[in-house]
């Protein structure tokens, strides 16, 4: 197969019906803080139990069409000695992988951040196209005020996305393209709209100068939320109307699909906030869920590092599955929290 069909493929099996991605890529000091939570050393060998242990989890093929695995994760092996990715491609999950190297501030621009990581991408592509690895995750941040984030940081993480989407493509891997625009501080929903619309216009803006095929690459925004330390809440039509009015102005329809992150949103939320999105009927590219703490916090307090949890673990992962792969329908009944162990 050449590349382009290999790209073509990959698109086709994550943007299924009824599926989304699940984002299991927290860096090593990421997942040592959520492990902090429940009381888990982050060594190597607890990192690859719970990991096994999701990947594990009897139906979750039904409900994800991919995984994005942080790079240590994707030549780990369950007990049996399968390689974590093939234990996810067994179910039909797709394997990914995180590349970009973090985020630094950004030189001259108190309070911005740019991301690294593309010195010697090409080569580490490569590298994890034999591990199973079909499509990558990059992710810019931007932290939001009254004057963040500044032009140069819009422009430079743009760039650094385009940058990395067109590396990606000439290496047959389909790259997620993700702007988080920070839900820290206490902005209004009309402040995270404004700075989400520029965002969006420069990186599409850059991934055309790149030459990027918008038809094999995926975007994984942030919602058009308020800052979490606003005082009012946005209910999930608000918030529903608000991002879909930014990603119509800002997102080609080339773009076969968006899944977004969660970004701190309780799981329930982000569950509710997808499910109103595609309630409002069909729009020009699938949306769907890449969610990492929306999916995982309930398993991993259900787990607490004991392996006599396992069953409570892939129970509470397995709900979250179904309950945004039904949110991907906008068929996703809130009832069904309490009533589904
Ligand atoms: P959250 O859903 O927890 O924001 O994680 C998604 C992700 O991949 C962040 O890069």
């Amino acid at each position: 197969m050449s590349d382009e069909s290999d790209l073509q493929a990959t698109v086709e099996a994550l943007v299924r019906k009824g599926k989304g991605i699940l984002a299991a890529d927290e860096s090593n000091p990421t997942i040592a803080k959520r492990f902090a939570a429940i009381g888990v050393e982050s060594t190597e060998e607890n990192r690859r139990a719970y990991r096994q242990l999701l990947l594990a989890t009897s139906g979750l093929g039904e409900f994800l069409s991919g995984v994005i695995f942080f790079e240590e994760t994707l030549s780990q092996r369950a007990d049996d000695g399968t390689p974590l990715p093939q234990l996810a491609a067994r179910q039909g999950i797709v394997p990914g992988i995180k590349v970009d190297a973090g985020k630094i501030p950004l030189a001259d621009a108190p309070g911005d951040e740019i991301t690294q990581g593309l010195d010697g991408l090409a080569k580490r592509l490569a590298a994890y196209k034999p591990l199973g690895a079909r499509f990558a995750k990059w992710r810019a941040v931007y932290n939001v005020s009254a004057t963040l984030p500044s032009r140069m940081a819009i422009e430079a993480n743009a760039e650094a996305l385009a940058s990395y989407a067109a590396i990606c493509q000439e290496q047959g891997v389909v790259p997620i393209v993700e702007p988080e625009v920070l839900m820290d501080g206490d902005h209004t929903i009309d402040r995270c709209a404004e700075v989400t619309e520029a965002v969006l216009h420069e990186v599409f803006h850059a991934l055309h100068r790149h030459r990027v095929v918008l038809e094999h690459t995926l975007l994984k925004p942030s919602m058009v939320v308020p800052g979490k330390a606003h005082a009012k809440r946005a209910k999930s039509g608000e918030v529903a109307a608000w991002t879909l009015r930014i990603l119509k102005r800002t997102v080609p329809p080339a773009v076969p699909g968006i899944f977004f992150l969660s970004g701190g949103q309780t799981p329930a939320e982000a569950t509710a906030n997808l499910d109103a999105m595609n309630r409002l009927g069909a729009q020009p590219w699938q949306l769907s869920f890449s969610y990492g703490r929306a999916l995982q916090d309930p398993a991993m307090k259900a787990w607490k590092g004991q392996a006599v949890n396992a069953r409570a673990t892939q129970n509470a992962l397995l709900k979250r599955a179904k309950l945004n792969g039904a949110a991907r329908e906008g068929k996703y009944d809130a009832a069904l929290e309490d009533s589904i162990a």
